[in-house]
Formats: C-alpha cells, structure tokens, sequence
C-alpha cells in the first residue's frame, strides 16, 4: 500500500460516531443532526425533473471536459455572479467535476511538483475542509496551517509566514465563505495572497462552494477572479476557484460542480482527470446546467438560512456567544469548555448532534484553534433547527 496512507487522519464524523458510541440519548425526543454540512432542503424540482429526463443519456461516455453547453451555463454564472461579463472562457477555463470534494483532491495531486520543488509546502487555513490536509499529504507536500481565530477575524495570516517557507509553498488553500468559521475573505486580501502568489509562484485553490450563502445583499462574497482581474491577471494566472451545486441548490447527491480559471492549469488538469476517469455523467450535466442557469431558486434557499439565523440566535443568544455569520449556513461558538465533552453531553441530554470544533482543525505552536468551539450546522429545516437551539437552551441551563 501507498505508505503515505498512513498520515491521514480518522476523518471527523468517524471520531464522532466513536465518541457517541454507548450513549443512550432519551428516545422521547426525536434525534436532530446538526453535525454534518448537508443541506437537507428539498431540492428544486426543475432540477430532479431535467435530471429524470435525461435519464435515456446513459448509452454513451461523457467527455471529461463536460458538454460545451455545461461549461457554457457554468461560465455564465460566473459572469452574472461575479461581475465577470465574458471573461471566463468556457472553453478553456471551466472544467465540471463531480462535487468539489473529488476536485480539491485530486487538483492537489495535479498540481504539486516533487521534481522542481524537493519540499514542497501547501497552506490551508486552520480549522479547514478535512481534504485539503489529505490532498496535500497524498501528493507527498507537507501542509502548512494558518490558523484562523477570533483575534484574526477568521482569516489566515499570511504575513505570518516565513519567505522560506512561501519560497517551497505549491498551494495555498481559501475558503470564502469559510467552513466553519462563515468568515469572508475581502477583494483586499485576496488581492493581497494573489501578489504573494506570484512573487513567490504558488497556486491559489478558491474553495468558493458557499458563495450563494450570505448574510447581506449588499456585500456578496467576492470571487478569488474578480481579484485576478483587479490585479491585472487578464487570464487569471495562478487562480482556480472551486463552484458547487451541493449548497447552492441544496442537491449534494446529485455530486456537481466545476473548477475554473488559469488556462495553463486547468489544461494539465483536465490530462490528469482523463486519466483519473472522473467525467461527468451526461444526465447530471443536464439538470446542472438548469440549477446554474436559474439564480431565483439560489435566493430562495438563501433566504430560508436567513431565517433561520434570525429564529435561532435570539434563542441561543442569551446563553451562547453567538452571531451570524458573514456566510455559510454554521455557528462556531465558543462553548467555554472541552468541546468533545459539550458535544457528548448534549447528545446524551438532548439527542442532538453536533460536531467537536477539534477535530475541524490541528495543533499548531498555539495549540488547536477548534479546542473549546463547536461547529452547529443550520442545515435542517426551519422548524428543526428552532427546536435544537432550545434543546442547546435547556441544555446550558441546566449545566
Ligand atoms: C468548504 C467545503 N468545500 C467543499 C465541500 C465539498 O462539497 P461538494 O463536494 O459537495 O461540492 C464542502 C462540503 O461540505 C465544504 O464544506
């Protein structure tokens, strides 16, 4: 076996399960996950109708770059999203994948050099999406963790790392809106980790899946191109952002979503994927251009997280340190205490499930910045969630 196997971790719902193992919770109140980031609203009906139609599309093998027609909806929501207009070239710079958790994988072992670079380094903030740590051990880089803390407002330092260090970075991983922290990273600063990527020649990877969800129309989520092109990277050198169906349109089964930006990488990248044999099946493709081209039923699922913030924070509000978020559908509180207890205890008392902040993130010389917070998903319906955040109530008044 690949010895490298050997550095992953345990992922955190398997901790999780082993640290639930052998509690009876009370079985007269029906359980509530609030532990995983799925979303469990129905997904639009269009979409589950385009893909039933296209079910007859099985007899032939997709191409690995997509239909032109599937990169074309995902270019053009880019364009309406981010203020790109035509910029993106469908033809060169859009890749479908299936879910972005396969494509922040398999990206990493596309792009790290061992030959060029002996020790090669990728940066991730700190907690972060279990894959990116994988990614980077699999393909042989050392990671490198940015923690993200209240006192940095939930964004990587970058400043804080050595030249030396950014001389052997191969990528930096973003996610904006983050998981789980809802932080938004500024056009600034991704302005600013771009000038760092091209003086020291690393790749940004965008993780963007959550930027249909956020808190204020006024001020959505900026995209790691917009900040390309405000520095003058007309074809996007060095940015790839990562776009998903699964929070967008609440449809995480359907495993769709697309990777775009700098021509040069997405062209070796699609090699490697060829290889890989990760195409897209033609019936997602369908009913992925129909979710890419509607934005309606993309407002209408923001807003129901919405609402559901504004039920559940007066309620957790007054025995939690709680707020919502810049974006993303978490709360990340500080719970003041050993955060697997927290978890444990509350699934004994209440029969809900939430996930320990650490085992989102790992020690660094400050020790682990998920210790003593717990990551609560919005995920259920509105009515759900309401009676978890007074479960969590009773729960904290009672202990
Ligand atoms: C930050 C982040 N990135 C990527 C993903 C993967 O999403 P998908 O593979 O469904 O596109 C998730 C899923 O929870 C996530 O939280």
């Amino acid at each position: 076996m690949n010895d490298r196997l050997e550095l992953l971790a345990a992922y955190p719902f398997e901790r999780l399960a082993r640290l639930k193992e052998g509690i009876a919770p009370p079985a007269s109140l029906p359980h509530i996950a609030m532990s995983i980031g799925e979303p469990k609203h129905a997904p639009p009906e269009f979409v589950v109708d385009t893909l039933r139609a296209a079910l007859g599309r099985l007899d032939s093998y997709p191409a690995t770059a997509g239909l032109p027609e599937t990169r074309a909806a995902c270019a053009a929501w880019l364009g309406r999203r981010f203020g790109l207009g035509q910029r993106v070239n469908a033809e060169s710079m859009v890749l479908p994948v299936n879910g972005t958790r396969e494509a922040l994988f398999s990206f990493v072992q596309a792009v790290v050099s061992q030959r060029t670079n002996p020790a090669p380094v990728v940066a991730m903030p700190n907690p972060f999406y279990q894959i990116y740590e994988g990614a980077a051990l699999l393909a042989g880089a050392q990671p490198l963790f940015l923690d993200t803390t209240v006192d940095n407002r939930y964004q990587p330092d970058l400043d804080s790392v050595p030249a030396d260090t950014w001389k052997r970075c191969e990528v930096l991983f973003l996610c904006s809106p983050g998981n789980p922290t809802g932080s938004v990273l500024s056009l600034d600063y991704l302005r600013y980790a771009l000038t760092l990527a091209e003086k020291y020649d690393f790749v940004i990877a965008s993780d963007e899946c959550y930027a249909e969800l956020y808190r204020d129309d006024r001020a959505p989520p900026p995209s790691l191109l917009q900040a390309a092109l405000a520095n003058g990277h007309d074809r996007f050198q060095r940015c790839v952002v990562f776009h998903s169906l699964s929070k967008r349109s609440s449809v995480p089964g359907l495993r769709s979503g697309f990777v775009a930006g700098d021509p040069a990488i997405i062209k070796p990248y699609l090699l490697y994927r060829t290889y890989h044999g990760c195409a897209m099946a033609i019936p997602t493709q369908l009913a992925s251009i129909a979710a890419w081209n509607d934005d309606a039923h993309a407002a209408a699922n923001r807003a129901l997280y919405r609402e559901k913030y504004a039920r559940v924070l007066p309620v957790l509000q007054p025995v939690l340190d709680v707020v919502e978020p810049d974006g993303a559908f978490y709360l990340w509180p500080d719970v003041g205490r050993d955060d697997e207890t927290f978890t444990r205890d509350l699934f004994a008392a209440q029969n809900l499930t939430i996930l320990p902040g650490s085992y989102l993130a790992r020690d660094t010389r400050t020790g682990n910045p998920g210790r003593q917070r717990v990551r609560i998903s919005l995920v259920a319906s509105v009515e759900e969630c309401v009676s978890a955040a007074q479960r969590i109530r009773t729960f904290l008044e009672k202990s």
